[in-house]
């Protein structure tokens, strides 16, 4: 099989931009591509931020920062993801959205038998978004990466009905030389990830609604009580409410159970566009 030399990302969100990222400090090049072009300008700063504060503590040469960020092309071109040969999905946790990339991206590579459509998705069924691609639904995997991507070690490997072995190999060994650790998960509702964590940050947003604590008191609880290094509204917050809300209905329809349905409250503040650090108000207020 063939080295992946250029990795497509879709997405220039939290989770794409820190993709394309890692990737370009393992040496790989990166086509970032995004439906909304500003995402890739804020992707572009960010990056620039992060190597720079790189270099200042000594983890990185400034040349090699330098040769990082050159490899990362910011495209507003769909079309440009051609020129991947390892394509990673990072857009919204929507369902019918990813089916619809994924039956483009099949028409795209339908001559690169070599081309993995990998999707970045929480929790959503990698044989359905892998049914989408057709003839190419042997090549369709979850790589599932966690926030912050360049810190945190995990990638959730995750096999759809349809998924050769071998790409499950190349996934590994892909995940491994942009030095992370991979760990297999079945193909079921939020995999093991978001099928333990969601339901916890759910109900932490039940206990907020029911009285039981303030979100600060709440959160102080988990974090001094259980070692968490965030609380659950917190961490809510830093995924984003909408990919949370996204995630719970994903539960509660594929497990055939509506005590996954994302809290009330949870549901309000993402109709009210408080999306989280993403948005500088979630639960927590991070304007200032
Ligand atoms: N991107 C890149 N690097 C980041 C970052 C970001 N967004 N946020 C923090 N970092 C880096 C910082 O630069 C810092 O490194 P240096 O000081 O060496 O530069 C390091 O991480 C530690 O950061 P801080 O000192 O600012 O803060 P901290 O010690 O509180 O750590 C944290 C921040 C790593 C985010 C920590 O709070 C944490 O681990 N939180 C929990 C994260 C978590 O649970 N993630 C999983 C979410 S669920 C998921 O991803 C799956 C899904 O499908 C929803
Ligand atoms: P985000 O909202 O930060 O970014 C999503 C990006 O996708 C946006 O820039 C948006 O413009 C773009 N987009 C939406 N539809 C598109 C389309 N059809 N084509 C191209 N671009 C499109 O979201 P995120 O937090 O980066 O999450 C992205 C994916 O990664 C989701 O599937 C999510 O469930 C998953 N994920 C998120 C986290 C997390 O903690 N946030 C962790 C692991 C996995």
């Amino acid at each position: 099989m063939s080295t992946v030399n250029t990795l497509g990302v879709i997405g220039a969100g939290q989770m794409g931009g820190g993709i394309a990222q890692i990737a370009a400090t393992a040496g790989i090049n990166a086509i970032l591509f995004d439906a909304h072009t500003p995402q890739l300008g804020k992707a572009k700063a960010l990056h620039e931020k992060l190597m720079a504060r790189a270099v200042e503590k000594g983890r990185m040469e400034q040349a090699d920062a330098d040769a990082a960020l050159k490899r990362i092309d910011y495209n507003e071109s769909f079309d440009a993801l051609s020129g991947a040969d390892w394509i990673v999905e990072a857009i919204i946790e929507d369902r019918d959205v990813k089916v619809d990339l994924f039956g483009r991206l099949a028409a795209m590579f339908a001559d690169r038998q070599d081309v993995v459509l990998a999707s970045n998705t929480s929790s959503i069924s990698i044989t359905e978004i892998a049914a989408a691609a057709g003839d190419a639904a042997h090549r369709v995997v979850g790589m599932h990466f966690f926030n912050p991507v360049p810190v945190m070690k995990l990638v959730e490997v995750i096999k759809g009905l349809q998924t050769d072995q071998s790409v499950v190999d190349r996934t590994i060994a892909l995940s491994e030389r942009m030095g992370k650790t991979p760990l297999a998960a079945n193909d079921r509702p939020g995999f093991v990830s978001n099928r333990i964590l969601m339901p916890m940050i759910n109900e932490a947003f039940y206990a907020w609604m029911e009285g039981v604590a303030e979100p600060e008191a709440l959160d102080g609880i988990m974090t001094l009580g259980m070692n968490h290094p965030m609380g659950p509204l917190r961490l809510a917050d830093f995924i984003g409410l909408d990919t949370c809300a996204h995630i719970m209905n994903v539960l509660a329809d594929g497990l055939h159970s509506e005590r996954y349905r994302p809290c009330p409250l949870l549901e309000q503040l993402v109709a009210a566009g408080r999306l989280g650090n993403k948005t500088g108000h979630g639960v927590f207020d991070y304007s200032k």
